[in-house]
């Protein structure tokens, strides 16, 4: 049984002012007619059976709903009364399956990627099912192209699967296989060790090196497999999270989890509780890296919709009333004003209702801190 899991809590800070606290970017349309995260869910159509399980912050339960119930794909949602970052909230999906009496394949996805490759990505979705199956905790590795230092780094080890299933077999994820010609390319590594984050030099050393790949930030991994290594390397997250869910509520589609036990729970994300420790034990076949070239974006800051978006003939990107003079390279979006450039080069305009971002675009990495001043402003 595979389950997808749609980690939606995200705040999508250094979006800011488009992505804001009560409707952050996986609930806007930004790349189609469908908002992040109804693009997340149909991406899977044709290959999963089974409703997702999403895990929101109870403020957004409203909108996560409607937006699922509009692709008909509602599911059970999971709500989170604070944010405790990626480690904790696969951890309450993981138990509630297996308080649920299930311990299904997990196919733990954020809902802020754009994927271009449909196809693609879901014949890599069944090769790392084989090894979930089997046990391991599955990462997608994708090609870098710069020395980012908002992403994990994955070392590609040995080959652990290229051999594929005859055409006759089924995978076991209730559809049926792929054409066995199309996986037989598609081979799994064994991971030589995972980088959360690295500093420039450390990104730059690892894309020279080639022996590296971007972690997507997807997973897939058994419940009980995730629930074993978070017990091994992060017992208190485990803890806080099995009590969060010892008294659940739950009304329509909506599990509640206990207030006071998930506020008590360390913030950690996955890759650092987990996908590091995990690869630097001496049993690092535990992981296993599966490469995938489908056109992945993780539209996690303004110059990836740059990056992803059509281009006039001097590389500037505009959504809205925009007018341009000598200038390039920039992404203008203006909600409701005219906003006009002159002799502009490489830099990002965000003009909403109430607010105004003018950013150099190779430091937008860091619009979130402007969050945070006014975070802290209150
Ligand atoms: N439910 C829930 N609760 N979801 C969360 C929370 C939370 O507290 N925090 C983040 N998420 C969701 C986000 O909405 C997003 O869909 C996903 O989890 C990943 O979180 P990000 O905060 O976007 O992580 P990141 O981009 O810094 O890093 C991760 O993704 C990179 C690729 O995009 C890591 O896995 C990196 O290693 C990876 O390279
Ligand atoms: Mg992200």
């Amino acid at each position: 049984m595979l389950k997808p899991v749609i980690m939606a809590g995200g705040n999508g800070s250094r979006l800011w002012p488009m992505s804001r606290k009560l409707f952050p970017k996986q609930f806007l349309k930004i790349s189609s007619d469908f908002t992040m995260i109804q693009e997340t869910v149909k991406r899977l159509d044709g290959l999963v059976a089974f409703e997702p399980v999403t895990i929101c912050n109870e403020e957004h339960r409203f909108i996560v709903a409607e937006q699922l119930r509009e692709i008909d794909k509602l599911g059970q949602i999971i709500l989170e009364p604070v944010g405790r970052n990626t480690a904790p909230a696969i951890a309450l999906a993981a138990l509630s399956e297996i308080q649920q009496g299930n311990d299904p394949v997990l196919l733990v996805l954020a809902a802020d990627h754009v994927i271009g490759d449909i196809d693609k990505f879901q014949s890599v979705v069944n090769t790392g099912l084989e090894q979930a199956e089997a046990g391991k905790l599955v990462t997608f590795g994708i090609v870098p192209t710069h020395a980012e230092t908002g992403y994990g780094y994955i070392r590609k080890g040995k080959v652990v699967s290229g051999e594929m299933k005859g055409p006759d077999s089924t995978l076991t994820n209730g559809l049926e296989s792929l054409d066995a010609e199309a996986l037989e390319s598609l081979d799994a590594y064994s991971v030589g060790s995972f980088v959360e984050k690295p500093d420039l030099p450390t990104a730059k050393e690892y894309l020279t090196s080639g022996e590296y790949l971007w972690n997507s930030g997807m997973f897939m991994f058994k419940a009980s497999r995730y629930i074993e290594e978070l017990g091994k390397f992060r017992p208190d997250i485990l803890n806080a999270c099995e009590a969060s869910l010892k008294d659940t509520s739950s009304d329509m589609d909506f599990i509640r989890v206990d207030k006071k036990a998930f506020e008590s729970c360390p913030d950690e994300s996955v890759d650092y509780a987990v996908m590091e420790p995990i690869c630097s034990a001496e049993d690092s076949d535990a992981a296993v890296v599966v490469p995938l070239d489908a056109s992945w974006n993780d539209i996690g800051s303004f110059s990836a919709i740059w990056d992803i978006s059509d281009k006039d003939s001097n590389g500037n990107v505009h959504q809205g009333d925009v007018l341009n003079h000598d200038s390039k390279n920039n992404l203008v979006i203006a909600e409701n004003k005219l906003v006009a450039t002159v002799g502009l080069e490489n830099t990002v305009i965000v003009q909403t209702k109430d607010a105004v971002l003018v950013a150099n675009k190779d430091k937008v990495q860091d619009v979130k801190k402007i969050v945070q001043q006014i975070n802290s402003k209150g």
